[in-house]
């Protein structure tokens, strides 16, 4: 079994911060979202990963690397065009070869392990190859999609069942067919190869992987589905990602590496990394503060993380992620909130006032 990571792709939802780096590296609780799909792949005892990459190519290897940290090889296949999740497959075919691969969308985080759902469709293959004398030799599935009921399946991939069995999937569809998405990790045998090369583009002008396991379903193939227990999200939006970093907060072993002064207090699920200094301020967890992060007479409330080499002077922050090297004084209160990288944010006074901001790397906001 190999592994397809999508991280192409433009990330026009999380601009301005994809103007200057790649979507799937904005980070969750401090560590880029990309790293979460590498280690459930690694978790699932994959060992060959390759990633699909557009633009931001030069910024997820030099995140990521050879994959050695994961003791996983990666092999990065660049894509020229955002065409679709089915082009990537089609771009992917030297790489894949004829083995069955998980396919990874890496904007998508998931709390469920990736082993259960790899080892059950590998299960049902191999019960296909070994039928039992009383068993009704079972066709072996292509291909397994996971789904979960959505509140807003409009967004998504659409899912219609009969019963037990899959029959229908719709991109997007106004008009859905049920509540059940698509979630971005789908399992599949060579005969996706067929499939992606028989559809054509959609509306949107992409190669849909929807329609490429319609294609399945309409050509007689097995597609098997799991419904997800636990949460997912597709984190390629402000308020998804604020979400995503909420949720894996809430489940961060609490450690303190860094110095809190006699002054600060540190309350609850909390991380302060390395050479991080916490100065008459109070951080109430869950949070994460990163390397080399100063935190000076200030407060840092409930899921936000701020990543390493950050100032936050006399400021007041909750539910926020605030990206490597940014300065925040003078700020009362920010609150859901993603700050990219070196930002400076300035208040001349310290008036009360809550806050709410989407701010690209580079900026430079002075408040009056
Ligand atoms: O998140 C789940 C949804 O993901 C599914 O329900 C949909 O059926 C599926 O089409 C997909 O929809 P999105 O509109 O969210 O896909 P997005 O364009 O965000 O791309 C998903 C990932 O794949 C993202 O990391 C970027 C990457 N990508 C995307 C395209 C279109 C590529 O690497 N190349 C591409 O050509």
């Amino acid at each position: 079994m190999k592994g397809l990571i999508l991280a192409g792709g433009l990330g026009s939802r999380l601009r301005p911060i994809t103007y200057t780096s790649a979507k799937q590296l904005v980070p969750v609780a401090n560590k880029p979202i990309l790293f979460y799909g590498i280690e459930a792949m690694a978790g699932a005892g994959i060992k060959e990963i390759g990633i699909v990459v557009g633009d931001t190519r030069a910024d997820i290897e030099a995140a990521v690397g050879d994959g050695s940290r994961w003791n996983v090889e990666v092999t990065y296949l660049p894509q020229d065009q955002p065409l679709g999740l089915a082009h990537c497959v089609l771009i992917a075919r030297d790489f894949l070869g004829d083995d069955d691969f998980v396919m990874y969308l890496g904007d998508n985080l998931l709390e469920q392990d990736l082993r259960r759902f790899v080892d059950g469709f590998e299960a049902a293959r191999r019960r296909a190859a070994t039928p039992s004398l009383d068993d009704q030799a079972p066709q072996p599935p292509s291909a397994q999609i996971l789904l979960a009921r959505v509140p807003d399946p409009h967004r998504f991939g659409v899912a219609e069942l009969d019963g037990d069995r899959v029959v229908r999937l719709v991109e997007k569809p106004s008009d859905p067919p049920s509540d059940l998405a698509l979630v971005g990790v789908y399992l599949f045998d060579p005969h996706i190869h067929d499939a992606v090369r028989a559809i054509e583009p959609s509306a949107r002008g992409e190669l849909e992987i929807t329609d490429a396991i319609q294609w399945l379903i309409d050509h007689g193939h097995r597609v098997l589905h799991t419904v997800l227990e636990g949460w997912w999200i597709d984190t390629g939006k402000l308020t998804p990602l604020l979400d995503a970093n909420r949720l894996v907060l809430d489940t961060i072993e609490p450690r303190i590496a860094g110095a809190v002064d006699a002054g600060s207090r540190v309350e609850g699920r909390v991380v302060i990394e390395e050479g991080a200094e916490i100065v008459r301020s109070t951080v109430r967890g869950p949070a994460v503060i990163g390397a080399r992060t100063r935190i000076v007479d200030s407060f840092v409330g409930p899921y936000t993380s701020i990543d390493r080499d950050c100032e936050i002077v006399h400021s007041e922050l909750d539910h926020s992620v605030v990206l490597e090297r940014s300065r925040i004084e003078g700020i009362t209160r920010l609150v859901d909130s993603l700050v990219g990288r070196d930002v400076e944010l300035v208040r001349g006074d310290a008036k009360p006032r809550a806050t709410r901001v989407m701010l690209g790397d580079h900026s430079r906001l002075h408040l009056p």
